[in-house]
């Protein structure tokens, strides 16, 4: 595997393997990487001719006072899980080399970025389309592989992609969970482990409500009701919210027969956790 640490020498590589093969896939992370990102991976692996993945913990979307600093940074270990996967190139740059001094432009995917984290985390949203963006227009891939666990971050994206006529396709892959349902995330790390206890009630919130969706139940205003009470059985959670939309726009729906998406954030301890339900069309 041919680790880049500049622009120049990704685009190199790139070209390289341009020449000779056909379709190339893109796996953006931030590293401290978990069976998640292998997944993805794995998808562009089983879909793609060359795949690259990037490490990059990107300042811009962090807002000041959130977790930049101490997010978890683990390159020699992630190195050594992507090369067993067989990628073919890492992209692991410095801050400096993605915004070098004077760096002004931004890509502001505007009104859905200001949804869920995005009302949360303000900012956030601008600094992930950003540095997708730019991820896009170093590599040039064919496909880019993202989690649906990051629900938002998806409806985000594919209107980045569909308003700047990026010619790629944008491949989502099913969340990956521990067996006891909690969703794969770096931030799990924070987690002590009765920290790691209460947060499961993320998962059970989202499980219960597509037990009663299973069962009939179409209307937001009821299913809410349910994951609510389900929440509050965990005090040592703080609910950032709980909201049933639609998954392009992310504006709530009043029923969930045309397919929603369930999702939830909340503060466990020191993490921030975000998880959700894609309701399929019936
Ligand atoms: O999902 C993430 O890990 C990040 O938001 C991404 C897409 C790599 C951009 O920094």
């Amino acid at each position: 595997m041919l680790i880049a640490k500049t622009i120049a020498e990704a685009r190199a590589a790139v070209a390289r393997l341009r020449a000779e093969r056909h379709c190339i896939g893109l796996v953006p992370t931030m590293g401290a990487l978990h069976q998640g990102h292998i997944s993805l991976v794995r998808a562009a692996k089983a879909t793609c001719d060359a795949v690259i993945a990037t490490i990059f913990v990107n300042p811009t979307q962090f807002a000041p006072g959130e977790d930049f600093a101490k997010y978890p940074r683990r390159l020699e270990a992630d190195c050594a899980l992507l090369e067993a996967e067989g990628v073919d190139v890492l992209f692991a740059p410095d801050p400096e080399e993605m915004y070098p001094e004077g760096a002004t432009t931004f890509v502001e995917v505007a009104g859905i970025s200001d949804r869920l984290d995005g009302a949360s985390r303000p900012g956030h949203f601008r600094g992930v389309a950003t540095v997708v963006a730019k991820l896009f227009n170093i590599v040039q891939p064919d496909k880019a592989f993202f989690g649906q666990k990051d629900g938002a971050q998806v409806a985000v994206l594919r209107r980045m992609v569909r308003d700047l006529n990026f010619n790629l396709e944008l491949v989502v892959c099913p969340t990956v969970r521990e067996p006891d349902g909690l969703a794969m995330s770096s931030r799990n790390h924070y987690l002590s482990a009765e920290e790691r206890q209460s947060a499961l009630v993320l998962s059970r919130a989202l499980r219960h409500i597509e037990a009663r969706i299973a069962a009939g139940v179409i209307e937001s205003a009821r299913l809410m009701d349910v994951g609510l009470a389900v929440l509050a059985e965990e005090p040592e959670i703080r609910l950032d919210y709980l909201c049933i939309v639609d998954p392009e726009t992310l504006e709530d729906v009043a029923d969930v027969s045309a397919g929603a998406l369930v999702a939830v954030a909340a503060a466990v301890g020191p993490a921030r956790l975000i998880d959700n339900l894609l309701v399929p069309s019936r």
